[in-house]
């Protein structure tokens, strides 16, 4: 870990909003903001959860706000805007964290399953930048998207998340173009596969995680912190001319396409080695 080269105040006093900031990759995302002066909101749909990982992001110096919002419903979202506004002040960086996945092939997803993941992943992204627009203004603020490899690459098994990653890195560039007058950044990072998430758990269990391992550049898999650490390169003053753009944070997990990772998708659904 580098975080003794981090500098402490490089987002002092800054406040940084994550959605789905409870876990996994958005949770280390929280703890590298604290870990460079910034308080913290997070919200999720867990109490539990939420109010464990204040204690991990508080460890790091933060301030730290919590609110109990599911991403799809926006009125629940700007309660948890107002009161971060309340207790931090106003929100300087949003990151788009919260997402749902699964494995399953397009055949057998129900349109809900379908819809339940564009609804978090990409209406929620929305509802987050149009519920904390006035304050990201008020700040000349910016937004990180939290978005995957498959938003560029098809993956089997993930055309309900690959087209609503898609959607978010859309939605990012065109809220760089509408929004950068105001002074707004709006970019978003790919993360690779992310060493003990529920992400991991769910579209990379057992043989299949150490197959993909083996066909990663830099042969290991990332740690939350590390997609935490592009996040506040993307957040602070070192990036400030940069919006509109994609920053693939994999290992080169992606240079190999999703061939490696389909088949091995295949064999583990199959109960078989020979595909
Ligand atoms: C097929 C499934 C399914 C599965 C749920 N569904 N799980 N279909 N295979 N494994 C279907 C259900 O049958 C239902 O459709 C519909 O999805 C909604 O399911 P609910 O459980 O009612 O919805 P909800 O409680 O809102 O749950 C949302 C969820 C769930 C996405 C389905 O998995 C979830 O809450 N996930 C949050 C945590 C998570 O996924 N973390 C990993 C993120 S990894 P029917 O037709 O039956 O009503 C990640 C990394 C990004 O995002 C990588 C790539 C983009």
């Amino acid at each position: 870990m580098i975080t003794n080269w981090l500098p402490p105040d490089l987002l002092a006093e800054k406040v940084v909003f994550v959605t789905g900031g409870g876990s996994g990759i958005n949770l280390g995302i929280a703890k590298s903001f604290a870990r460079v002066g910034a308080n913290v909101a997070i919200c999720g749909r867990t109490p539990e959860r939420l109010e464990s990982a204040k204690l991990e992001i508080e460890e790091n110096g933060a301030q730290v706000v919590t609110a109990v919002a599911d991403v799809r419903d926006f009125d629940a979202l700007s309660v948890a805007f107002e009161k971060t506004r309340k207790e931090l002040g106003d929100i300087d960086c949003l990151v788009c964290g919260a997402a749902g996945n699964f494995l399953s092939p397009a055949e057998a997803l129900s349109p809900n399953g379908f819809k339940s993941v564009v609804d978090i992943d990409l209406v929620g992204s929305f509802n987050a930048c149009r519920g904390s627009f006035e304050q990201l203004k008020k700040q000349a603020g910016n937004i990180i998207f939290i978005s995957a490899g498959q938003s560029f690459t098809p993956y089997i098994g993930q055309a309900h998340a690959g087209a609503a990653k898609a959607g978010v890195d859309n939605l990012m560039k065109n809220l760089a173009l509408e929004w950068g007058h105001y002074g707004i950044r709006s970019n978003s990072i790919a993360p690779g596969p992310i060493e003990g998430t529920e992400g991991m758990k769910r579209l990379a269990p057992g043989a299949v995680g150490e197959r993909l391992k083996a066909t990663i550049p830099l042969g290991r898999f990332g740690q939350p912190e590390e997609i935490g650490y592009a996040a506040v390169f993307l957040a602070s003053p070192l990036a400030a001319y940069i919006t509109g753009t994609r920053l693939v944070v994999d290992g080169g997990q992606n240079l190999g396409g999703s061939a490696i990772f389909s088949q091995a998708i295949l064999r583990s659904s199959s109960g078989s080695d020979s595909r």
